[in-house]
């Protein structure tokens, strides 16, 4: 059992190391697939190449009309239109230029409580000016090659959920993967986009790390069909084995200096494998894979649901991260719940009204409480063919009905908006003196009451 809480880490923060990637990857193509990849549950190949390559590729294993309504609202997003994309006439390369620049629109006026969620240059009481917002829904970036979209706002609507990571025969994975308890799913990443990149710009490379955060299992759905080289997701096979050992944990993600040499020997000597398939097709992967968004060089957009799964269990503390104030830096809540501030700086570290946020773009978002080593079989606690799937989903609240915060869209904003603002400090936590806060853990009180 590790008792110390390990030094606490930016949520934001993925596990990635210089040394470039050596290796161009292979797509995953259904022929590659072990017998079973058309049917529900798991065959043994497909429980003995999770066991070993950390993941499981379902084939049509939901129907691609589930998906249209949400591919329709997304043509139709404010900054979608705004950017003149328009789904008949392609040309859809790297739209980035054209889209709206301040993406704040969705958003309610409850940054702190009551404001609106700040933009780069604005003054605000709670945090120096320019320190991060967290995601935004609809904020695209410009990534090295592509121009991304993630847009994270329906990612928490229910009826995408219900068609993507709560489908029943999503559900039934979980279980027969996961094993049960499994929490039943109340929101995802939402939808990914790749754009085709602009020719200009420099090829696609790949970009491997893995996400540091509390997910189990991970999935990406695909909502239409993504050929090779067009921006599937890839992995790198039986990462989470080499990683899984590095951690001073087993449940709760604890890198060690080993890690990243496991990391640079993974990203030097592993040959990748591209997720390809049709609208309905999944990959499972073990929540640590190390993974990478794909080369893109096709002229489609890669439409992609990311999800993150996980048991119910007794859990701890979400990762909040308290924003610089007075020129004082960030300061992250370790697995306790104890954010430490010290006096070196003009930030006074009683001063309870500064911007706290955590990673809403996750269901995966809580600490579990018990923190037993590595064990010697990473796969002791999952169902893999041990036992029948019998329905174990539990209605586990979210994480942001446990604590009360905003999250779903409000005031008759549309579906699609939404997102969890910061709070003052004081609202989530005590102060003990000598710079200690203290959150109060609601993580379990739906278990007792
Ligand atoms: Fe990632």
């Amino acid at each position: 059992m590790v008792d110390r809480a390990p030094p606490p880490k930016d949520p934001e923060m993925a596990l990635s190391t210089e040394s470039p990637p050596a290796l161009r990857a292979v797509p995953i193509t259904p022929d590659h697939d072990p017998p079973g990849a058309d049917r529900l549950g798991l065959s043994p190949a497909e429980i003995e190449q999770f066991r070993t390559q950390g993941f499981v590729v379902k084939r049509g294993l939901i129907p691609r009309s589930a998906f249209k309504p949400f591919i329709d609202l997304w043509w139709q997003q404010p900054p979608v239109t705004a950017a003149g994309l328009s789904r008949d006439q392609g040309g859809w390369r790297a739209p980035g230029e054209h889209w709206p620049k301040e993406n704040r629109w969705g958003l309610a006026s409850n940054w702190m409580g009551g404001g609106a969620w700040p933009s780069p240059e604005d003054e605000r009481p709670g945090a120096t000016v320019g320190e991060r917002v967290g995601r935004l829904p609809y904020k695209l970036t410009r990534d090295m090659s592509n121009d991304v979209w993630r847009w994270h706002g329906i990612g928490h609507d229910p009826a995408f959920v219900a068609a993507t990571s709560a489908h029943p025969r999503m559900l039934y994975m979980l279980e027969a993967l996961l094993g049960g308890p499994v929490k039943r799913p109340r929101r995802n990443r939402g939808i990914y986009a790749v754009f085709p990149r602009d020719p200009e710009a420099p090829a696609s490379r790949l970009g491997p790390h893995m996400d540091q955060s509390m997910t189990e299992l991970s999935a990406v759905t695909y909502l239409e069909d993504v050929p090779p080289d067009s921006g599937g997701f890839t992995i790198y096979p039986t990462s989470p084995q080499l990683l899984y050992p590095t951690s001073a944990q087993a449940i709760n993600w604890v890198a060690t200096e080993r890690s990243a040499e496991v990391m640079d020997h993974i990203k030097t000597n592993i040959q990748p494998l591209e997720f390809t398939g049709k609208a309905g097709d999944v990959i499972f992967c073990h929540g640590w894979i190390v993974h990478s968004a794909g080369i893109h060089e096709t002229d489609r957009i890669r439409f992609a649901a990311v999800q993150d799964f996980n048991k119910v269990r007794e859990r701890s503390h979400m990762r909040w991260t308290a924003a610089g104030k007075n020129g004082g830096p960030r300061i992250n809540c370790d697995m306790d719940g104890v954010f430490r501030f010290s006096g070196e700086s003009d930030d006074d570290p009683a001063d309870g009204h500064r911007e706290v946020t955590n990673q809403w773009i996750m269901d995966s978002n809580e600490f579990v409480l018990a923190r037993p080593e590595p064990f010697d079989d990473m796969f002791r606690e999952w169902n893999l063919g041990r036992r029948p799937v019998e329905g174990n989903v539990v209605d586990e609240p979210a994480w942001w009905e446990k604590y009360s915060l905003p999250l779903l869209p409000t005031g008759g904003m549309p579906r699609g908006t939404g997102g969890t603002p910061a709070v003052p400090l004081s609202d989530i936590a005590e102060y003990g003196g000598d710079g200690i806060w203290r959150v109060t853990s609601r993580a379990n009180d739906w278990m007792r009451s």
